[in-house]
């Protein structure tokens, strides 16, 4: 018998203590060990776009591979909406910090292209801080060459946090308004270097247990192929997040929400909202709630609907969408993907993307949805 413990994250930029502890769920239960496959990356350059192929672990992470320095040292990254800076475990990190022992570290000395900047960094996420300073070298993502990209060399993680985690750092695709003042965040860069031809990008996530393939992340363009009917815009509310008003939230008949602020966050597992809209969200989905967890029956038909509206737009998450499933050799054990936050928006992270395809158009400071193609495998 394995504890196993499930990491809900929570990689938003907070400015205060967050509850960290309330976003991790403990689950005693028996886990076979997956073999993981090596996984197939199909990245590509076209004229203006650049698509990256995104690997998802347990429906939690959904990561992709960039590399850092000359010769290139690779590294698996969130490329995370709720923030906007770039940070990596660093070669000096001490003996002591675990989290930075068990993932890729950055060696400055290896890299003919690294430059110090000798500045210290600290961030904190809902899930957990990081610290250390920052250098600033040369990315690369799929062909692309990004020089000249401020980032964190991490010295201390919030271990709890970042020690079980299949990403070694972070790219933020946030704004400069909640970056690192006189740094430039990756989307900046990418856009005024001008390596796509549209300053935004699009995220096509994809729900499918067991699989490494998690969908796909498509720098200066739409993926036409991924999602059905029209792409629906909204402007954002506030520029530093992802930030916009939605209309509402319902179940069934009964309004939950309405005009409710909103953050749209790659970098976050599950859904977020207030503390005092939660109890009443899982009443009206039906959920059980056992010992404050959120554990819910398994059985679907017990479950209600939860409806999305972005302006006249209707989208729906349906019990298949948002229970997350935990399968042992004896039991299956059901968390509704919604979680309590002692704030006053919403964060719309993994579950909601998976259904919905998400355009982030910097140039026109706006998001755009479409329903996702679910893809059969
Ligand atoms: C950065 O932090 C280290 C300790 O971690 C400290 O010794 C150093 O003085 C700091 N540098 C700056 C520029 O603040
Ligand atoms: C609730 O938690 C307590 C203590 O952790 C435990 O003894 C009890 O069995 C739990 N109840 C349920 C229904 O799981």
């Amino acid at each position: 018998m394995l504890q196993m413990c499930i990491i809900v994250f929570y990689l938003l930029q907070v400015y205060v203590s967050p509850l960290a502890k309330s976003l991790m769920l403990r689950v005693s239960l028996e886990v076979k060990a997956k073999p993981l496959a090596s996984p197939q990356l199909h990245s590509f350059l076209a004229t203006e776009t650049l698509k990256l192929t995104l690997e998802n672990r347990d429906n939690m992470e959904y990561y992709g591979r960039i590399s850092m320095g000359t010769p290139p040292q690779l590294f698996r990254v969130i490329f995370d909406t709720g923030s906007a800076n770039t940070w990596l475990p660093s070669s000096n990190c001490p003996e002591s910090n675990i989290a930075c022992q068990l993932h890729s570290r950055y060696k400055a000395r290896k890299s003919k292209s690294h430059v110090p900047i000798g500045r210290n960094y600290s961030m904190a996420y809902g899930s957990g801080y990081v610290s250390g300073y920052l250098s600033q070298d040369t990315l690369r993502l799929a062909d692309v060459v990004v020089p000249g990209v401020t980032f964190g060399e991490t010295l201390t993680h919030y271990q709890p946090a970042f020690i079980p985690t299949t990403f070694d750092g972070i790219v933020g695709l946030g704004f400069g308004e909640i970056g690192w003042r006189n740094t430039t965040p990756f989307l900046e860069l990418l856009c005024q270097q001008h390596l796509v031809e549209h300053c935004l990008f699009s995220v096509y996530l994809r729900r499918m247990p067991g699989e490494l393939y998690g969908g796909e992340i498509t720098f200066g363009g739409i993926d036409e192929s991924r999602y059905l009917g029209d792409l629906h815009y909204v402007p954002l509310s506030r520029v530093g997040y992802w930030q916009f008003e939605m209309s509402s939230v319902a179940v069934g008949n009964r309004q939950v929400a309405e005009k409710i602020e909103v953050i749209l966050d790659t970098g976050t597992s599950f859904i977020l909202l207030p503390i005092d809209l939660f109890e009443e969200l899982q009443r009206a989905i039906g959920a059980i709630i056992v010992n404050g967890s959120n554990v819910v029956s398994c059985q679907a038909e017990n479950l209600q609907d939860v409806y999305f509206h972005v302006g006249e737009k209707k989208f729906t998450l349906s019990p298949a969408d948002y229970v997350v499933k935990l399968e042992t050799p004896s039991k299956t054990i059901c968390i509704a993907g919604f979680m309590p936050i002692d704030e006053s928006f919403w964060v719309l992270g993994d579950i909601f993307l998976t259904r919905v395809y998400s355009v982030f158009d910097a140039d026109a400071k706006r998001v755009g949805f479409a329903e996702a193609v679910l893809e059969e495998n």
